[in-house]
């Protein structure tokens, strides 16, 4: 054993092992010789996502360290956010958000299941920059200091070298499901935990796969320097030893607008996975990464007779936010009753 992944403490948060289904119609419709969708979508806390396995790290921390509030950032419909207040309910700590982005007029999507866990909310109106997020946060954590509470602050995604290590464990399940053999593992990249984490844990368990990240914010050099400053962390934190300049972190920056935004490619993407595998994508992270793994087939940058691997992240609730853009496709007959 050449790392102490087992020694770092966790705090059962996540329903895990999550199944790794395969998706035969989807893997067609692509041109894919296999496709399986890795259903991290189902870890639980109200809604399922990504966020459960970096959360199960934090929250030990939390624990143990006698904090009594937590406080977190994010966009308006922050997984992220939504995953830690369910959380913080289910450790019975308090929890604070700070979240940021257009305007809006009634709480959906996350951010009603936001309202149902109590978070408190102070918002960035048109505002979602992440050191202004950061600054916000700290300084509600010195008021709540300043009354006699022990805040936390988990930083914006949850992605921390400490956070990422639920995907270096992650990378540990799939290889028991999967096997060791030659893959290539996609997913979306936002703050960078979740990719770090998967290179990390490839590189350990699964040294034959490829990684690829598609980018749902940020250009693919801030992606890169990023992703290997975590990697780092989180290897450092494992007593992994690892040369940051031999990893080879392979991203792709052309599949979103601006965060947040739904697009063309993505909406088309969401409906072939609900009519073909009755699985549910979202506007913001996953189906862009479909819409990413469709293209990158297309282009033969995916090698179509290697095993796919689409790590399914989660963001359910954020479909309930678009109602007026994904909803005008209701194929519906009217009937007015005069029985
Ligand atoms: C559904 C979903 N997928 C992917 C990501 C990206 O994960 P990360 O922020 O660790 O890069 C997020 C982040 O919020 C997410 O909510």
């Amino acid at each position: 054993m050449d790392h102490s992944l087992n020694k770092i403490p966790t705090i059962k948060l996540a329903n895990l092992p999550t199944p790794l289904e395969e998706a035969p119609r989807l893997a067609d419709k692509i041109d894919l010789s296999k496709l399986f969708i890795k259903r991290d979508d189902l870890t639980g806390l109200a809604g399922g996502g990504n966020k459960a396995r970096k959360l199960e790290y934090d929250f030990a921390e939390i624990i143990d360290g006698g904090h009594d509030v937590i406080i977190t950032a994010g966009g308006i419909q922050s997984n992220h956010a939504r995953m830690t207040a369910s959380a913080a309910r289910k450790l019975g700590v308090d929890v604070k958000l700070v979240l940021g982005g257009p305007d809006f007029e009634i709480p959906k999507g996350n951010l009603l299941l936001n309202v149902m866990f109590g978070a408190e909310v102070r918002y960035l109106v048109d505002d979602d920059a992440n050191d202004h997020l950061t600054l916000e946060m700290e300084k509600w954590a010195d008021e709540l200091s300043g009354k006699g509470q022990k805040p936390f602050i988990i930083p914006i995604g949850g992605s921390t070298g400490l956070g990422a290590l639920g995907y270096v464990m992650a990378m540990n399940e799939l290889a028991e499901q999967f096997g060791k053999d030659k893959v290539q593992i996609i997913m979306g990249v936002g703050s960078c935990g979740t990719f770090a984490g998967a290179i990390l844990g490839t590189k350990i368990f699964m040294p034959k796969a490829r990684v690829i990240g598609i980018s749902v914010s940020r250009k693919v050099k801030d992606i890169k320097k990023r992703t290997a400053e975590i990697i780092y962390e989180s290897a450092k934190l494992i007593e992994y030893k690892i040369n940051v300049d031999d990893l080879s972190i392979e991203c792709y920056d052309d599949y979103f607008t601006e965060y947040g935004m739904i697009t063309e490619e993505g909406e088309k993407a969401i409906y072939d996975c609900a009519n073909l595998e009755g699985i549910l994508l979202d506007p913001i992270y996953t189906g862009k990464v479909m819409a990413g793994l469709m293209d990158l087939t297309r282009k033969s940058i995916i090698d179509k007779n290697i095993p796919v691997i689409f790590i399914h992240t989660g963001g359910m609730p954020i479909i309930f936010s678009f109602e007026s853009e994904l909803g005008n496709k209701l194929n519906c007959t009217k009937i007015y009753p005069k029985f």
